[in-house]
């Protein structure tokens, strides 16, 4: 270490990078969610990672983990109370009222890719910062609305690859629906009181559903023989639920109905769902969502029926992994060195021909022996090895190297576009 050296950080707990080696299942999987949502007419929106508290409070509600425990809440320096978001459906209507994206439009789709945050304990599948892929959609609340939303999910989920993950589905019912039930619920978890937790307790007085979230032993056992909010349903949602159902079956897509999923945010209304899958263990969710058709309103907005989800990226991709899909780089990349400095001009002007067919492409213009070349494309893990030495040169050849397999042929330099694009298909 040199006097001028100084100690090297680290970054935050639970704030990881995601380095270049792991980059392409990442990029890959926000390519292949903005082509099916787009394919769906959802415009893609980006908003703020600060937000005022207020948002977060109003939205998802003060009593929830999210927001009672979990907020990166801080004063600026004028004293105002700002966080980072937590999730992002709040911010997109915020935004969706603050700039009347809604208006003269009968439906509009946002979705939405980015970090949030939650001071969370870090565990596998479980991040203070960690990625969504989301969407929203305004307009009239319709059942097709969250047909839609599971149609394009399951088309996304289809186009990673991914199998084994299991939809489950719930009704929340109308506020005064969830009103009656919240009633029946409290005076229920009274006569258990002494069975719950200390968190369990506190809730029990101010927003007894919330005791659903918990994953506590003490509090399962008691909420396992909680009347069931589905029972407390009326007519019209019910209907709707059933209606849901069958469309679902129709369209040949699986699903079980939970009744123990209440979300954990206060904005939910009607129906709910979950996207879980086995390999994640105890945070089993990739992604969630449901109708929030009251939400607008509450943030000062018109009255507009609205629902949506989020995936977890980290968590997608523990899935993908517990599933064994191959994630490895995608493309291939071509590397070129010449072994003489006179022919570094020609093998600049291949470079440039192959750059432009979409490959990853790495030459080292200082360089000229064999050895060292191949040591350079082991390295960076490149498929091929294009090599232009003096008998190529003569020829107007280049020796193209198959890096798995050793095999080198000699290749026209008219034909190498050619030959390198039939490895692609
Ligand atoms: P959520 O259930 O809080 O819903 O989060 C959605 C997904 O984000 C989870 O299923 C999980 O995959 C991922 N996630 C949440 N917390 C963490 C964490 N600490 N570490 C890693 N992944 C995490 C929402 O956020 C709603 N905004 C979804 C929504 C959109 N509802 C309607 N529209």
């Amino acid at each position: 270490m040199s006097k001028n050296q100084q100690k090297a950080l680290q970054n935050v707990k639970g704030m990881d990078d995601i380095l270049p080696g792991e980059i392409r299942p990442w990029q890959e999987i926000e390519r292949k969610f903005r082509e099916v949502f787009e394919s769906w007419n959802f415009k893609e929106i980006r908003t703020p990672l600060v937000e005022p508290l207020e948002l977060f409070k109003r939205s998802i509600g003060s009593d929830t983990d999210i927001v009672a425990k979990e907020m990166f809440a801080f004063k600026d320096r004028k004293d105002r109370d700002l966080a980072l978001r937590p999730e992002a459906t709040a911010s997109v209507v915020r935004s969706f009222i603050q700039h009347r994206l809604g208006e003269g439009i009968k439906n509009l789709g946002l979705y939405y890719w980015g970090s949030m945050y939650r001071a969370e304990r870090p565990q596998k599948g479980r991040k203070r910062e960690f990625y969504q892929a989301g969407c929203e959609l305004f307009g009239e609340s319709h059942p097709y609305q969250d047909i839609v939303l599971i149609t394009a999910l399951k088309k996304f989920l289809k186009e990673i690859g991914l199998q084994q993950y299991e939809l489950k589905i719930n009704h929340l019912g109308t506020p005064e629906e969830r009103a009656k039930y919240i009633k029946e619920l409290q005076k229920y978890l009274k006569t258990h009181e002494e069975k719950l937790s200390a968190d369990s307790k506190r809730r029990l007085e101010t927003n007894p559903l919330r005791v659903f979230d918990s994953k506590l032993k003490e509090d399962l056992e008691v909420t396992a023989g909680a009347p069931k909010l589905i029972d407390s349903l009326g007519e019209a949602s019910r209907e709707q639920f059933e209606m849901i159902q069958e469309k679902l079956k129709k369209m040949k897509i699986d699903f079980v109905v939970e009744p123990r999923i209440v979300r954990g945010l206060d904005y939910y209304t009607g129906f709910v769902f979950e996207v879980t899958h086995p390999a994640l263990g105890a945070q089993d969710a990739i992604g969630a969502g449901g109708r929030y058709d009251g939400l607008v309103e509450m943030l000062g907005g018109p009255q507009v029926g609205a629902s949506g989800f989020a995936l977890g990226i980290e968590r997608l991709l523990l899935s993908l992994k517990g599933e064994g899909k191959d994630w490895s780089d995608a493309n291939h990349s071509i590397y070129f060195g010449a072994l003489s400095k006179e022919y570094f001009d020609t093998l600049h002007e291949l470079r440039v021909k192959v750059a432009a067919l979409g490959f990853e492409t790495e030459a080292d213009y200082l360089q000229t022996a064999l050895k060292k070349h191949l040591s350079q494309a082991n390295k960076i893990k490149a498929s091929f090895t294009v090599i232009l030495g003096e008998a190529e040169i003569g020829k107007q050849v280049v020796l193209l190297k198959d890096m798995a397999s050793g095999e080198q042929k000699e290749v026209p330099f008219s034909k190498l576009e050619e030959t390198l694009k039939t490895i692609r298909s």
